[in-house]
């Protein structure tokens, strides 16, 4: 689907920023995050760590929300996109996957889909096939087209939202917690359908998890956030194998607070 841009810059260059909310509160402080054009980029890092933030002001959609990049700078393709505005970033093909489903509840399944389409302009004329490819990563959402979004499990509203950014043909698709509430199964199988759409449709993503190990195992490359900043990155595939990642956010128990234990702390004082 997208083309390379024939360089060897990376697609998205998140460089020194400092974020903003509101005019006064300092979310992120000297972040740097490269992605590769056809990479899958893994964000992870306990609750307020600012994964969302990063992705916001990469998608735009951190300036709805009165956040600014005030320091450093944010380049799409080769071109200065700092503070660059939702809309902006829309035509650019970046679609940002919010946290929490947002399905359109009151339609169906195939309204929500269409809107999928608005870009293409074809939402007032569009033909069956237009929806090929979101049934080709999720086979389930054919059967629902007719069912209204508020009534079909979390498991395939995720579905929904993640096949209806897809017929925007994006050049980079963001993820916010895509796995978050599913049942490991479903866990599971949202990963699968990730890496295929990363790998057939070649499509560059960022995602941020708190399945440390399943986004991780789906990545090629992992920024650790931690109160702001990068604490560690590297290849994913490395980060799976350092004892801190496996005992900080991969080895505790469901519902359980990695913070509670005063060990883990001291671990994460090892990466400073
Ligand atoms: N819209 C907002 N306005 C003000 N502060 C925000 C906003 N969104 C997030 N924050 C704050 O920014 C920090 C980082 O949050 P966030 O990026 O959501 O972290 P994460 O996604 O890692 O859980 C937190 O302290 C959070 O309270
Ligand atoms: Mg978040």
């Amino acid at each position: 689907m997208p083309e390379g841009n024939g360089s060897d810059e990376p697609l998205v260059v998140m460089d020194n920023c400092e974020i903003v909310y509101d005019e006064y509160f300092l979310a992120c402080q000297g972040v740097s995050v490269d992605v590769t054009e056809g990479d899958v980029v893994a964000l992870i890092g306990p609750n307020g760590a600012g994964k969302s933030t990063i992705l916001k002001m990469i998608s735009g959609i951190g300036q709805l929300e009165r956040g600014r990049v005030t320091r450093g700078s944010v380049h799409f393709d080769g071109e200065d996109v700092t503070n660059a505005g939702p809309q902006e970033m829309v035509d650019r093909n970046v679609t940002h996957v919010l946290e929490d489903r947002h399905v359109f509840e009151t339609l169906t399944v195939e309204e929500n889909l269409r809107c999928g389409l608005y870009r293409n302009d074809k939402r007032f004329r569009y033909d069956p096939e237009d929806y090929e490819l979101a049934f080709e990563y999720f086979p389930r959402l054919e059967e629902r087209l007719d069912t209204k979004a508020g009534y079909i499990s979390g498991g395939e509203q995720q579905m929904l939202v993640i096949a209806r950014a897809l017929l925007h043909s994006p050049r980079l698709l963001i993820l916010d917690e895509p796995s978050l509430g599913l049942a490991p199964q479903l866990v599971d199988d949202i990963f699968e359908t990730i890496e295929r759409i990363n790998r057939e449709e070649e499509v560059t993503m960022m995602i941020a998890d708190q399945n440390v190990d399943k986004v991780l195992d789906a990545a090629d490359y992992g920024y650790v956030v931690e109160n702001g900043q990068i604490e560690l990155h590297d290849r994913a595939e490395e980060l799976l194998q350092r004892e801190e990642i496996k005992e900080f956010f991969i080895g505790h128990d469901e519902g359980e607070d990695p913070y509670a234990d005063i060990k883990h702390y001291k671990i994460r004082k090892r990466w400073v």
